[in-house]
């Protein structure tokens, strides 16, 4: 089991942003636990952190402060050794899978290189490897292994990109935004295949996306995270959040999506206030959801509500969610 612990990610800002403050904080004292089995959407409109938050589990970057443990030992990436050996443990899969493959090397050329870095296989048997995980993906191995980026399909990139994270055989998988840049049409294949192969290797599936339909599809049977502003404010199975989401914010993005709102009935619909991401104060030690929320009360603003527990698993951060909840259902 993976553990996140208070963990934060502080960016110093530079040029004209650093001129209203010198930091900003992308992720802010968050806590996880993520089993390998585990499929879980982490949910939030752009900006919010997920990617801030996928990097540090992946250890892209290191956490500014907190800490990660796997099996409750610490994890250490200090050193390029360090963050080799985790590589094996978490793997993410980019939200374009264009960008994050050499457009002038062929396909053999960067499957071969995580192969022969992680030292997953010998020269010899470096061709009837690779040609095995792309036909695990559905790409035909001795075609795709000869082609550039470009000759291939969106859905074949996308495929191509998990089998590169899949060759190191990883323990967990981090998918950011992974359909989010392809045709609908293709959206499910993708989506149905993440799921099938990560219940077939019994792995850790964290899914970022902004879309809760997507949500929905990928962690039906597992739990969804709903980040705003680099926190986490609602965290529970995910039938559950979607039927009763407690959070104004999750209240507010489930109200606007007509087919998961109208199924799922009486989603009170929530319309939060606007508001200037250039105006959150560094200093601000209330609830970061204030400035946008209808029920905001003068405490909210003093006291920034933790994530607790309410019913069955289900945690959300707000001082008034189930003193509203009680109102509403009366
Ligand atoms: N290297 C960086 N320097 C400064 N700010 C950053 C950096 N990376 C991300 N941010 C900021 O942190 C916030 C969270 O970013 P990100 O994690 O990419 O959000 P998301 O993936 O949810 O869209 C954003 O406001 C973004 O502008
Ligand atoms: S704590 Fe207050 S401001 Fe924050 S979401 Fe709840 S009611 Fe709204
Ligand atoms: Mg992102």
């Amino acid at each position: 089991m993976i553990e996140l612990k208070d963990v934060t990610k502080r960016f110093k800002l530079k040029g004209d942003a650093a001129r209203k403050r010198k930091t900003f904080t992308a992720v802010n004292e968050l806590n996880l636990s993520w089993r390998r089995g585990e499929f879980i959407s982490v949910v939030g409109e752009s900006g919010c952190g997920k990617s801030t938050l996928a990097k540090m589990i992946a250890g892209l970057t290191e956490p500014t402060e907190g800490t990660m443990s796997l099996n409750g030992e610490p994890v250490r990436l200090h050193n390029q050794a360090e963050r080799v050996k985790w590589a094996r443990t978490v793997q993410v899969v980019p939200q374009d899978p264009y960008a994050s493959l050499n457009p002038v090397r062929k396909v053999r050329s960067s499957l071969a290189d995580a192969f022969l870095y992680h030292k997953l296989s010998t020269r010899q048997d470096l061709n009837k490897k690779m040609e095995s995980l792309l036909e695990h993906v559905g790409l035909s191995g001795r075609e795709t292994l000869d082609k550039y980026p470009h000759q291939l399909s969106g859905g074949q990139r996308q495929r191509l990109v998990i089998a590169r994270a899949l060759s190191v055989d990883p323990d967990f998988l981090i998918a950011d935004e992974s359909v989010s840049m392809m045709d609908v049409s293709l959206r499910v294949g993708i989506l149905d295949y993440l799921k099938q192969v990560s219940r077939d290797r019994d792995l850790g599936l964290l899914f970022i996306t902004h879309d809760f339909r997507v949500a929905r599809y990928i962690s039906i049977t597992g739990k969804i995270a709903v980040m705003y502003l680099g926190h986490i404010v609602e965290y529970g199975p995910t039938e559950e959040i979607l039927t009763n989401p407690m959070h104004p914010y999750t209240q507010s993005l489930i109200s606007a999506v007509p087919l998961i709102a109208g199924r799922e009935r009486r989603v009170e619909e929530v319309v939060p206030k606007s508001f200037e991401l250039d105006n959150v104060d560094e200093t601000y030690h209330g609830c970061p959801f204030a400035a946008r929320c209808p029920f905001a009360q003068p405490d909210c603003l003093e006291e920034r509500p933790v994530l607790s527990e309410t019913v069955s698993q289900h945690h959300v951060a707000c001082h008034y969610a189930t003193a509203r909840k009680m109102i509403v259902n009366q």
